[in-house]
């Protein structure tokens, strides 16, 4: 299928690099292509990025029937732009798509139109240390029909972001909050989807962790409330003794393209990784007798992020004197290095726009 280029008049000025936050600039344009039974997807497009005119009654508004991703392109030393494990992402995305009655879109297709649009935005990526160009692919429901069904059309996008740390505290540890009041998702619902939804259910509990001085909630499950899931924004891990621990996939988990890479690169050093079930309570008494040594979150806007302490049932603890520990330090790196071209890519995750 063409891709068309409608251009924009006048370009936007850029931000600095050194000054980049989260989620708040976006680029000059953007991918669209539409969905409708009799034409399957048709008319991809890059557009000027810019306000999309909807009717009130369209169905993503009212059903949250909504699927995204989050991925980066990265700037390299020699200039070149490059994606990492982009496949991997949006092949997830159809995994999530499903389970909303969404229709597949082409895996091919969504990655040709992303290079289309890197290659026009490719100044948009930043190149200071840490920076990178967050990639936002999106579906949503566009019939305007307020009866419950699924819709019959849709709109795919991709807009982009330049963007620096996820967390204010960068790389240094965050404080994470730990409730038996409020669940994330449930075993049977859709909680290894992307999709809105799960977000914003997330919401209310994140701002009472907040507000208690923490930066994000660690969900526990919704059948036991017992084992330990996943936290707002990332995976997360535990190293317990000489075991590198993740909770495993439950089917309310979202299965995280960093926490898969975190496990292939520790597996090739030869530690010991576990993908089990783990509870609140072993990881309290594995911090009680000595045998807990780091705790970090992995996902794509957070890479690796380290957790310096955990508050449960009124509990405070912290984890290696509430510094940044080996493991997640060397993890850090060693992604940073392959995303950014600074070392070699036994893993075959990295695609070169070009
Ligand atoms: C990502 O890590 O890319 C995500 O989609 C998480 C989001 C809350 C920023």
């Amino acid at each position: 299928m063409e891709i068309t280029i409608k251009k924009v008049e006048k370009l936007k000025d850029h931000p600095e690099d050194s000054k980049l936050g989260f989620g708040t600039h976006f680029t000059d344009y953007m991918f669209n292509m539409d969905y409708n039974p009799e034409q399957g997807w048709h008319n991809p497009r890059i557009e000027p990025y810019g306000p999309m005119e909807m009717d009130p009654s369209t169905m993503v508004l009212h059903y949250g029937q909504a699927i995204f991703e989050g991925l980066k392109a990265y700037k390299t030393e020699s200039g070149d732009i490059q994606l990492f494990r982009p496949k991997d992402n949006l092949n997830r995305f159809n995994r999530s798509g499903n389970m909303l009655c969404m229709p597949e879109v082409d895996e091919e297709l969504m990655l040709s139109g992303l290079i289309e649009l890197l290659k026009l935005e490719k100044d948009w990526v930043p190149s200071a240390a840490g920076t990178s160009l967050y990639i936002r692919p999106t579906l949503i429901a566009t019939d305007p029909y307020i009866g419950l069904r699924s819709s019959n059309t849709y709109r795919f996008f991709i807009i982009l972001s330049p963007v620096g740390a996820y967390y204010p505290e960068g790389f240094d540890p965050v404080k994470i909050w730990v409730t038996r009041d409020y669940v994330r998702a449930v075993r049977g619902g859709v909680g290894t989807a992307k999709t809105a939804g799960n977000y914003a259910a997330s919401l209310y509990a994140t701002e009472l962790a907040q507000k208690d001085g923490y930066t994000q909630v660690m969900w526990l499950d919704g059948v036991e409330l017992k084992y330990i899931e996943e936290v707002g924004s990332m995976n997360i891990f535990f190293v317990i003794g000489d075991e590198l621990i993740t909770p495993e996939l439950n089917r309310s988990i979202l299965s995280g393209v960093t926490r898969d890479s975190v496990i292939q690169l520790a597996k090739s050093w030869n530690m010991n990784v576990v993908e089990r079930k783990i509870s609140i309570d072993e990881v309290y008494a594995a911090h009680a007798d000595g045998s807990l040594k780091e705790v970090f979150g992995s996902g794509t806007a957070a890479v690796i992020s380290p957790v310096g302490n955990i508050k449960f049932d009124g509990e405070e603890i912290t984890i290696g004197e509430g510094k940044v520990g080996p493991v997640a330090a060397k993890l850090f790196e060693e992604l940073m290095n392959i995303q950014y071209g600074k070392a070699d890519d036994p893993f075959n995750w990295i695609v070169p726009v070009k």
